[in-house]
């Protein structure tokens, strides 16, 4: 939660400051609520920054701030293997990553208080069952890797979960019902980001109900600043934590604690660093990496002229192929100094539905953008670390996220690729899959991470010459 910029208690100064920002309508129905709704309303107005607000209103006038194509570049990146130099690196890096879990000095950082609203799924995105055969839920994936990976390297990996006031409660809910899917209580520790209110085209807030503003979260962006706010920063501190495995609710095929991409951060000396893998095509959304005045960066997919997203190299292939899948490692050390400089990221904007309270006190779901929501990037710190590692890695083994209901980046596509990389490995171990004659097959298998967290897992498990249909689970 955001600390107060006021007093709760004073209607009087809380008034005039809304006044004076333009927004004294959110008085509008005083009259018309109770003491315990008066002081929600004073006690979250309290919380709001109305300078901050004011400043990215005025901002707003502005054309958006976009990307000039003649400051990018292509950036350096640590391509997956092709020769035995670059082979003799991974290795490397990984046993130099597994030292690190082993030594006990990484957690495991998931933001989760995004609303989810294109999957159209109402609850927390990491409520959603992906798994096609046995139910799992995004959630338990996750945490069973979380699991799988202190086990492998016999210390344990402590897992954040990042929240917001959208998800909070009914996130906390879905981990107590489940046991905490088999974590420890002290293993597992839930924080939330702060919240930000949206605005019309006049700038004016919008009224969620006669006594509360409309307000959304502040993008993943606010994690930089919610591990710290929280005290999670110091606690990770005091476990002897260094480094922070970042990653997003929504990729089910996330790589957990990846021991290369904490290898070479670390042994480059980093204070971030991110993974990307080849875009699909020039219109893929995905931010993509590159050099912004020679400061590493990721250009989200909309903001990236168009000109540059198809632009070529002389083989024909894409300029800007490096795709960001939002895995980060981050430096303690890297979180600790910006909370202590006061940094900012800018707020980017996003026009969307707002639903609102109208001068009648009917609540309104308009179909139509009316509103503008604003969002930082935690990808913006990039321009800020002194040394950052951008890694690329296989879509196929670490990418597939649940984003839309139907098509690309669906839960469709994604259980395809759990179940294509579930396949691989199991062929891998030697095991027959019941393929159709176009080498096609007809459903699902699915793997317990708890049970194998990569190929190598599964040896001594899978007798060579193992039939594998569909309905497969391990
Ligand atoms: C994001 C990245 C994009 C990247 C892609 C890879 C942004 C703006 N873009 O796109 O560069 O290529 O993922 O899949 O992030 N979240 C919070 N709090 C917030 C907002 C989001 O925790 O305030 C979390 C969500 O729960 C989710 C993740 O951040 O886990 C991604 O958010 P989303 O808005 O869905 O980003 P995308 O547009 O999908």
């Amino acid at each position: 939660m955001k600390p107060r910029t006021a007093n709760p208690t004073d209607e009087k100064g809380l008034r005039a400051l809304a006044e004076a920002h333009g927004q004294g309508h959110v008085f509008r129905f005083w009259g018309e609520l109770n003491a315990a709704e008066r002081s929600a309303l004073l006690e979250q107005l309290s919380r709001i920054d109305f300078d901050l607000i004011g400043r990215l209103v005025a901002e707003s006038a502005g054309p958006p701030p976009g990307v000039q194509a003649g400051s990018l570049a292509p950036a350096p990146i640590v391509r997956v293997p092709r020769t035995d130099e670059e082979r003799r690196d991974e290795a490397r890096a990984r046993e130099r990553g597994a030292e690190l879990l082993r030594a006990g000095k990484v957690a495991a950082f998931v933001v989760a208080g995004g609303q989810g609203t294109r999957l159209g799924f109402d609850g927390p995105k990491g409520a959603f069952v992906i798994g096609p055969l046995t139910g799992r839920t995004l959630f338990r994936h996750h945490a069973e890797k979380v699991l799988a990976t202190s086990r492998r390297h016999g210390r344990t990996v402590p897992w954040y979960v990042m929240t917001s006031e959208s998800n909070h409660e009914a996130t906390l809910r879905h981990f107590r019902e489940s046991g905490l899917y088999g974590l420890r209580e002290g293993d597992v520790r839930f924080f939330q980001q702060e919240m930000i209110p949206a605005v019309d085209a006049r700038g004016r807030f919008f009224l969620e109900s006669k006594g509360k503003v409309f307000t959304s979260p502040n993008g993943h962006g606010g994690s930089l600043k919610a591990l710290h706010d929280s005290g999670a920063l110091r606690e990770m501190r005091e476990r002897g934590i260094e480094l922070i495995f970042y990653f997003q609710v929504d990729n089910p095929l996330v790589v957990m604690c990846d021991p290369v991409f904490l290898g070479h951060h670390s042994l480059a000396g980093a204070d971030m660093s991110c993974k990307v893998v080849r875009k699909t095509g020039p219109g893929e959304k995905v931010g993509v990496i590159g050099l912004q005045d020679g400061k590493l960066t990721v250009i989200e997919y909309s903001d990236l002229p168009e000109t540059e997203a198809r632009a070529t190299l002389p083989d024909g292939s894409l300029k800007y192929w490096a795709g960001s899948i939002a895995i980060h490692v981050l430096s303690v050390s890297f979180v600790e100094e910006l909370n202590r400089g006061g940094f900012n990221l800018p707020y980017h904007r996003a026009e969307k539905s707002v639903p609102y309270t109208d001068e009648s006190g009917a609540l309104q779901k308009p179909s139509a953008k009316n509103g503008i929501k604003f969002e930082t990037f935690v990808f913006d710190a990039l321009g800020l670390a002194r040394r950052a590692v951008t890694l690329e890695v296989r879509r196929e083994e670490e990418f597939s996220p649940v984003k839309n209901a139907r098509g690309e980046d669906s839960p469709d596509k994604a259980r395809q690729d759990m179940t294509q990389l579930y396949l691989s490995w199991l062929e891998a171990c030697g095991a027959r899959v019941e393929r159709g004659p176009d080498g096609s097959f007809p459903g699902h298998v699915e793997l317990s991470p708890l049970g194998a967290l990569d190929a190598a897992d599964l040896r001594g498990r899978v007798m060579p010459g193992m039939l594998v249909s569909p309905g497969f689970v391990l």
